[in-house]
Formats: C-alpha cells, structure tokens, sequence
C-alpha cells in the first residue's frame, strides 16, 4: 500500500519578477535624465514585471501553514522509525540552529535587495545633479550677443559668436536672430541655428547679405559679427535641403527643422543660451509653437516612427 503523504501547502517559487521591476524603475529614471523614449520603455518594464509579480504573489499566497518535512529514510529497505524514536535519534540542537528561513524568503529578500541597489545607483546621481547645482555659484550660461538696440524690430542679424569661450575661436557659431517684438512685456527672439538638419553643412540665408552695415561687438568673453540680412528662407548649398523661414525643412533630405537656440535678456543684452532640436514650428515669431526635443545630430528624427532609431540625444551638442 502507498505510504500516506502529508499534502504540503503551495507556496510561491522563488521568482525574478522583482529583479525586472526593480530594473524597470531604474530605467524609468535614467529615462528622466536621458529622454521620453526611455522613461517609456521603464514605465513598460516596471508595469509588465510589476503586474507578473503582483499575479505570483497573489496565487501563490499559501492558504495553510506549512506542515513539517517527514523525516528521511534511513537507507534502502530500512524499516520505517516511529516518529518519537526518530526525534529522540536526532542529535539535539539549539534555537538558533531550528530557527531557519525557507529559501524563497532568502530569494525574495535578495531580489529586492539588489533592486534597491540598482535603483540607487542610478537615482542618488541624478538626484545629485538635480540638487548640487542649487548650492554652487554658477557663472551665467551661454554667451553675449551685445546690447539689444543692436536687433531692430522684425530684422534679422546672421550672428557668429563663441558658443563656448573657454574654447575660443573653434566654439565659433553662426546663429540667424530676429527680434520679434515684445511678448508678454518682454522682448522676444526667434534663433535659428546654421547647422544643416541633414549632414550638418552650414545653410545660408536665402537672400542678401548686407555685408556693410556689419558690425562687430566686442562682449566680455570675446567678439560678436552681425550682418542684416533679410531671407525669405534658408538653403543649404551640400544637397539642396531647403528650409522655411521659421527653419522648417521645405525640400531635400533634411530630416527636420533646423535647431534652435534659447535666449535670455540680461542687463539689457540678448544673451544666447542652449541649443535643442525642433521636430516642427507652427506660426511665425512671437506666436510660433514649437516642437521642442533634445539636441540631437543631424540626420536623426526627433518624431514619427523613426524616433524610436534614436534614443539617446547627442550627449556633447
Ligand atoms: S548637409 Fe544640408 S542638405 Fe545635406
């Protein structure tokens, strides 16, 4: 006759699902420094892992306590012990010795344990640089780009300027600027970066320039060229892209709009500040809106399907 088996209670296996939810929040975050493609794909990974987790815990969640293991055979043919001689055989063994963990508790502690230290390692960074900044004298970022009676009303300037003057002269940009007028109380600006969208040749604007009514200005950290001009768009001579005069791509391989730059007005001077990419712009000056991403390299889409090929903005633009 078959031996009676006492029925053990079901309990959860040891399980990985924490390990991918604790790598979902970790990538969610990178996603926050790095781009919204990534946080997508972290909030994916944290939702799917956290639900297969949340599923195991919920149907393995044993309903009984555990009965003990049966002893185990002596040998082969050895006839069966009575329970209390088989405890009574055991040698005897302190508290600390029977106080055991089952293993899937040791797997889930650890499982969690090392989510934690991954979600660590990458949050207490980006926390830091969120923060750090806040309690360390900045210099003021970007560069000067002079006094703003230097920008008439609805007149464009092609402006080269050092981007970086620590660099000196091979920070040089050229940048086209156009005084929209105020918004809001406060002047407005349209800065239309040079660097073709496709390969990254330098456009041109498409009209004249008025070379002798340049000026040069000199600012606190070197020299800035202005030349009026007064395009009707902006062309690039490598191949053929043609650009809108609010830089959106109008013909050519060029993948999008031309990239942009952020600007601020301090002490009455126009300062230039970072650059970011532009999916698309709708309007004109003051009442454009703009698709604004990260700066990425020429030749890469910042929307469409085609995003998804490029993930990560460039990192030193
Ligand atoms: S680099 Fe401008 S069209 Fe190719």
């Amino acid at each position: 006759m078959e031996p009676h088996r006492p029925e053990t209670p079901h309990t959860p296996p040891p399980s990985l699902w924490p390990v991918g939810f604790a790598v979902g929040v970790a990538v969610l975050l990178l996603g926050l420094i790095v781009g919204w493609g990534i946080v997508l794909l972290g909030a994916l990974l944290t939702v799917g892992f956290g639900f297969l987790w949340v599923r195991d815990v919920v149907e393995g969640t044993p309903t009984a306590p555990a009965a003990p293991e049966p002893p185990p055979p002596q040998g082969i043919g050895a006839a069966p012990v009575p329970a209390r001689q088989a405890e009574a055989a055991l040698p005897a063994m302190d508290e600390e010795e029977i106080h055991r963990y089952p293993r899937n508790v040791f797997l889930e502690g650890a499982t969690l344990g090392l989510g934690a230290l991954i979600g660590g390692i990458v949050t207490v960074p980006a926390l830091g640089f969120a923060v750090l900044p806040a309690f360390v004298d900045q210099e003021p970022q970007g560069s000067d780009l002079g006094p703003l009676e230097n920008f008439p009303e609805g007149e464009w300037r092609v402006a080269t300027f050092l981007e970086d003057p620590e660099h000196g002269e091979v920070s040089r940009r050229t940048a086209f600027v156009r005084h929209n007028g105020d918004l809001n109380g406060v002047p407005s600006f349209t800065i239309i970066s040079n660097r073709c969208a496709h390969l990254g040749c330098p456009t041109q604007p498409q009209g004249s320039l008025n070379e002798e009514d340049s000026e040069e200005i000199e600012v606190e950290h070197g020299t800035v060229t202005l030349i009026p001009t007064n395009p009707s768009g902006f062309t690039c001579p490598c191949h053929g892209g043609a650009y809108s005069i609010e830089g959106n791509r109008t013909a050519g391989p060029p993948v999008r709009a031309l990239d942009r730059y952020e600007f601020s007005i301090r002490d009455g001077h126009l300062w230039i500040g970072k650059a970011y990419s532009v999916g698309e712009v709708e309007g004109e000056g003051k009442d454009a809106r703009i698709k604004k991403y990260h700066r990425f390299y020429p030749g890469e889409h910042v929307d469409g399907i085609q995003q998804i090929l490029y993930p990560f903005p460039a990192p030193n633009l």
